[in-house]
């Protein structure tokens, strides 16, 4: 069969693309751990509630003004569902999800987590404006997704 000279150096073209791409590929998603949330740890969806540190969800004082915030999604809400921060700490927000995909997104801030169950993820984020939050999930999770939220109060 008679291949025109072009044809195949596009073939040759095409198979170093697709090559170039796996490569790409591997190295993006193994060399530099990346995964869904920036959270490279993973979890037994199954055990959330016994596995630190969510077996004691809640806001946690690690340092003279730093704070993480441990915090369980589920269907169809937050484990706490209220938090309160002092204006100002460095909160380091720690969540997982215990059944499906769900997401940890407080309007007007970078905070905008997807919650993959299994995984970890983590953001770190410093509040500089006091007053009242609402952290909603975006992700559609069920009849009850309208419903899930949770409320953060920064506190001057
Ligand atoms: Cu959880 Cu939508």
């Amino acid at each position: 069969m008679h291949i025109h000279r072009y044809e195949k150096y596009w073939l040759g073209f095409g198979f170093c693309a697709l090559v170039a791409f796996i490569i790409f590929m591997f190295i993006t998603a193994f060399v530099n751990g990346h995964h869904p949330s920036g959270g490279s740890e993973v979890i037994d969806p199954t055990h959330v509630e016994k596995t630190p540190p969510f077996d004691n969800p809640g806001l946690h004082q690690t340092g003279e003004n730093e704070y993480e915030a441990d915090i369980v999604a589920m269907a169809f809400g937050y484990k706490p569902n209220k938090l309160e921060i002092p204006l100002g700490a460095k909160v380091k927000f720690v969540i997982t999800s215990q059944d499906v995909v769900h997401s940890f997104t407080i309007p007007q801030t970078t905070v905008n987590m997807e919650l993959v169950p299994g995984h970890i993820g983590t953001k770190e984020y410093t509040f500089k404006k006091p007053g009242h939050y609402l952290v909603l999930c975006n992700e559609y999770c069920g009849a009850g997704h309208q419903m899930m939220k949770m409320e953060i109060e920064v506190l001057d």
